[in-house]
């Protein structure tokens, strides 16, 4: 598994994992992502699947103690997103873990007789601070879960978008920040097509993320977007038809 820092401004970093050549072929390619806010605050959004846990442990642990990972994003209920999460909790029994209120019964079947409760995120969202960090969980409902969030961090102005933007790209080689965003299309059109079911959820999405302005959009699996992909990414959503198959 691979990490690399895609923001840094000496107090606050983001960390983007993924593209594992050694994980088993049969399960799908995901990215974390681990936020650090003053050295010793860490948040680490969709941790992935039981499957890649000790890889991303690894990962993770060349940029902050594990003890130190206090906060933890579930965007979704699927287990791709975070069925390894007994085994972070068990880690760090304080840890506050951020889901969707609909889930939280149902994300509990991956508990594994852990000690723990969710802070639920109400449908509209909210604000927390990861040490003196501001970030915004941001309503994604239908996109492509019923209760789904987005999160968006003032300080890097960076978007977390979950599935949104996810990319099945060819290979481990392909690269982190998307290059060529015509290109890039043929391995996020048949993901949007049949994994977002609401046209209107998706618009409404995009509305929400205009009003952000972020420099970046960072995907659970594919590739980045960043600079004027921003827009194109954007566009491209508001275009395509989805919820069929
Ligand atoms: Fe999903
Ligand atoms: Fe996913």
């Amino acid at each position: 598994m691979k990490s690399e820092i895609i923001f840094d401004n000496g107090k606050h970093k983001w960390i983007a994992i993924g593209r594992d050549p050694d994980k088993n072929q049969n399960v799908i390619d995901t990215n974390e992502y681990l936020i650090i806010d003053s050295d010793t605050k860490g948040m680490i959004l969709d941790p992935g699947g039981i499957e890649i846990f000790a890889s991303v442990l690894v990962e993770t642990s060349k940029y902050i103690l594990p003890e130190n990972i206090e906060k933890m994003l579930v965007s979704h209920q699927d287990p791709d997103i975070a069925s390894s999460l007994a085994l972070w909790v068990n880690m760090n029994e304080t840890m506050e873990v951020y889901c969707s209120w609909l889930w939280a019964g149902f994300i509990s079947h991956f508990s594994m007789g852990t000690d723990f409760s969710f802070s639920t995120l109400p449908d509209e969202g909210k604000d927390i601070y990861l040490g003196t960090s501001k970030l915004t969980f941001v309503p994604a409902h239908y996109c492509h879960s019923s209760g789904n969030f987005s999160l968006y961090d003032h300080t890097a102005n960076i978007l977390f978008s979950g599935d949104v933007g996810a990319a099945l790209v060819p290979d481990s080689d392909y690269s982190l920040i998307v290059e060529d965003f015509e290109k890039h299309i043929q391995y996020m059109e048949g993901f949007h097509k049949r994994w977002m079911p609401s046209k209107t959820a998706l618009h409404a999405w995009v509305n929400r993320v205009r009003l952000l302005k972020p420099d970046m959009i960072c995907p659970q699996h594919g590739s980045i977007f960043k600079g004027n992909d921003v827009d194109k990414f954007l566009n491209w959503l508001e275009s395509i038809e989805v919820g069929i198959w």
